[in-house]
C-alpha cells in the first residue's frame, strides 16, 4: 500500500511524487513512459509576463507565482539529483515584425503596467542592439526581464534520478482507472493506495473522471549551430502569428510551437514545419544556416478556461492536470499546492482559481 500514487510521469507529475517523497511518504508513480509526453516536447520557456494574452489575468498570477518558486525549486533539484537544468536568467524579448503586431505588442504592455508589472519597451534598434541576429526589419519589442527558461529534459532526468535516491517506485503501464483503494492499469493490476493524483495532462479523458481537457497539439523543432546566435528567449509575433525561439548553452535552439485542434494526432507535418521556419526566418534569418536535429509534435492538456484543474475531486484523489501551455512553468507551484493537500495543510491561496468544482457537468 502506497501512501501516494500518482498517475503521470510528466514534469507535473514527477515533481509532486518528487516534494511528496520529501515529507517521508511511500509514493509510486504510474506511467507507460515517464517524460515521453508534453514534457519531451516543451521548450522549457517560464515566461509568465511574455506569454500572457489579455483575458488571462489569472494565469499570469499564477505563472508569476510559480515563476518566483523556480530558482529554489531548481536549485533543490540540481542539488537533490546532480543535474545541471541549465536555468537561464536573461529574460524573453518579445519583437514585432509588423505595425499591427507592434500594437498587439504595445497594448499588452498598457495590460501589464495596468497590473503594475514592469515592461521594458524597445525599439527595433533597441531590439536589435540585444540581439543582434534579428532582422532589420523587425520594429520594436517588449523586454520581460523576470522571465527565465530551463532545459525540460534535463528537468526530468533530475526528476527520475532525485525519485529514484528517494526510493520512488517507477510503475510501468498505463492507468484504466480508479478503484476504491488504488489505481487500476490496463494490465488487469490494481496498485494500492491510500491517496492518488491525477496528472495525466492530455489523457486525463482516458479515466472518466468528468473533467474537460482536451488535447492541444503544438509541433516544435530543434535547431543546432553555433552556441550564442542568441542570448535569451525571443519570442515573436509575425503577420499575427506566435513563434518563439529558446536557445541552449550548446547552440541548441528549439522553435515552437503551432497550436492545433487535433484530437490526439502527433504526426509532424510539413505545412507545421514550414510555419514554424518561415515565421522565425522572419525574425533570425540566420537560422536558415542551422542543422535541423529533431522535430516532434507534443499534446498540452487545454482546459476551457486555460487554467489548470488542481484540487480534490474526491475525498482521496487530488488532480494536477491541465496545465495547457504552462506545465513546465507551474510545477513547483503546483507540486507545493499538491503536497499540502496530500498533507492536510492549507495550499496557496491562489490554487483556488484551480478548483475542479469551478466546471459545470463534471461528475467528481
Ligand atoms: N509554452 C509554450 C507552448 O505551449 O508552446
Amino acid at each position: 500500500m502506497y501512501d501516494v500514487v500518482v498517475i503521470g510521469g510528466g514534469v507535473v507529475g514527477l515533481s509532486i511524487a518528487w516534494r511528496t517523497a520529501e515529507r517521508g511518504l511511500a509514493v509510486a508513480v504510474v506511467d507507460p513512459g515517464p517524460g515521453s509526453g508534453a514534457s519531451h516536447a516543451a521548450a522549457g520557456m517560464l515566461a509568465p509576463i511574455s506569454e500572457v494574452a489579455y483575458t488571462e489575468e489569472p494565469s499570469l498570477r499564477l505563472g508569476r507565482e510559480s515563476l518566483a518558486l523556480w530558482p529554489a525549486f531548481a536549485a533543490d533539484l540540481s542539488a537533490a539529483a546532480a543535474v545541471d537544468l541549465d536555468l537561464r536568467a536573461d529574460g524573453t524579448l518579445a519583437v514585432a515584425y509588423d505595425s499591427d503586431d507592434l500594437a498587439v505588442l504595445t497594448d499588452l504592455a498598457a495590460f501589464e503596467e495596468s497590473l503594475g508589472i514592469a515592461v521594458e519597451r524597445l525599439t527595433g534598434r533597441e531590439c536589435r542592439r540585444l540581439e543582434p541576429m534579428l532582422a532589420p526589419v523587425v520594429r520594436g519589442g517588449l523586454l520581460a526581464r523576470d522571465d527565465l527558461w530551463v532545459n525540460p529534459r534535463r528537468v526530468v532526468r533530475a526528476l527520475l534520478t532525485a525519485l529514484a535516491r528517494a526510493g520512488v517506485a517507477m510503475v510501468p503501464g498505463r492507468a484504466s482507472g480508479l478503484v476504491d483503494g488504488g489505481v487500476r492499469l490496463t494490465r488487469g493490476e490494481v496498485v494500492p493506495a491510500r491517496q492518488t493524483v491525477v496528472a495525466t495532462g492530455a489523457w486525463t479523458a482516458e479515466l472518466g473522471l468528468g473533467l474537460p481537457i482536451r488535447p492541444v497539439k503544438g509541433q516544435i523543432m530543434r535547431l543546432r549551430g553555433p552556441a550564442g546566435l542568441l542570448t535569451r528567449c525571443v519570442r515573436g509575433l509575425v503577420r499575427g502569428t506566435s513563434v518563439y525561439l529558446v536557445p541552449r548553452a550548446d547552440g541548441e535552439i528549439t522553435v515552437g510551437a503551432t497550436q492545433e485542434e487535433l484530437g490526439f494526432d502527433t504526426r509532424v507535418t510539413a505545412g507545421g514545419m514550414w510555419e514554424l521556419l518561415r515565421d522565425a526566418r522572419e525574425l533570425v534569418p540566420g537560422i536558415t544556416e542551422l542543422e535541423i536535429v529533431e522535430f516532434q509534435a507534443g499534446l498540452r492538456p487545454g482546459t476551457p478556461d486555460n487554467l489548470p484543474v488542481i484540487g480534490r475531486i474526491r475525498p482521496d484523489v487530488v488532480a494536477a492536470t491541465g496545465h495547457h501551455r504552462g506545465g513546465i512553468l507551474l510545477a513547483p507551484l503546483t507540486a507545493d499546492g499538491v503536497v499540502a493537500m496530500l498533507t492536510g495543510e492549507q495550499p496557496s491561496q491562489i490554487l483556488k482559481e484551480c478548483d475542479p468544482g469551478r466546471f459545470d457537468g463534471g461528475n467528481h
